[in-house]
């Protein structure tokens, strides 16, 4: 049997499990690519979540140079509700970062695809990810935050599979644990759809 290693998640957030028969957008059910979408976790219980972890960011970083990085492009909308609920002066800059094709597993290669537009030498750098899966994306952007010689790198992820870890990683603020399920919406996408459900759903395929 293969053991993998277990990320570091310092604060883990609530563990969840799937419920059947919850509301999905109109346009989705005629879709021809999907047979259902399930509802993970609600719009209510994300924006609580999202609140709470804004407000452990606000207590953390209090007085220091916040920059929050991005992962472009599954984490636009969580990064957009998390930096409203951070009551801090703060910046936001975005990483263009590839990791996966038209499918559902991951590649293990990770592309830049957009740089950050400036420094962040001697700030202090929250990378905010959508899902940490295997945990090889977040592990490459560490080590090339790290070569930009920030006061401080840290992670701030919505979403962790810890039964898919790959490589180890430090989960500093965590907004849910899920099981080991292909999840969409709230920015994450499957083959580009779906990025624009208010929840976090399960799609199920129809091929
Ligand atoms: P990792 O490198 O395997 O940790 O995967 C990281 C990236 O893969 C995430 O930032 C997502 O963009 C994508 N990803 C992983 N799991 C899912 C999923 O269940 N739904 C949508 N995207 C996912
Ligand atoms: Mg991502």
């Amino acid at each position: 049997m293969v053991t993998r290693p277990r990320p570091v998640v310092t604060r883990p957030g609530p563990t969840v499990t799937t419920h059947l028969g919850a509301p999905f957008l109109q346009c989705y059910l005629a879709h021809p690519m999907a047979t259902n979408v399930s509802t993970m976790i609600d719009a209510d219980r994300i924006a609580e979540r999202v609140r709470e972890l804004g407000a452990e960011i606000t207590r953390d970083y209090a007085g220091r140079n916040l920059v929050l990085v991005c992962v472009l492009k599954g984490s636009f909308v969580f990064t957009s509700d998390l930096a409203r609920q951070i009551d801090l002066p703060l910046r936001v800059e975005f990483l263009g970062v590839r990791s996966y094709g038209e499918d559902t597993k991951s590649s293990g290669i990770v592309q830049i695809t957009h740089d950050l537009t400036k420094p962040v030498e001697n700030d202090h750098v929250l990378v905010v990810e959508d899902i940490v899966d295997t945990g090889l994306t977040i592990a490459h952007l560490l080590d090339l935050l790290r070569t930009r010689k920030p006061a401080s790198v840290k992670v701030c992820a919505l979403l962790h599979k810890p039964a898919r870890t790959r490589i180890q990683v430090p989960i500093d603020y965590l907004g849910f644990t899920i099981e080991d399920k292909f999840v969409v919406g709230y920015g994450l996408d499957w083959a580009e759809r779906y990025r624009n459900l208010p929840f976090i759903g399960l799609v199920e395929s129809s091929s």
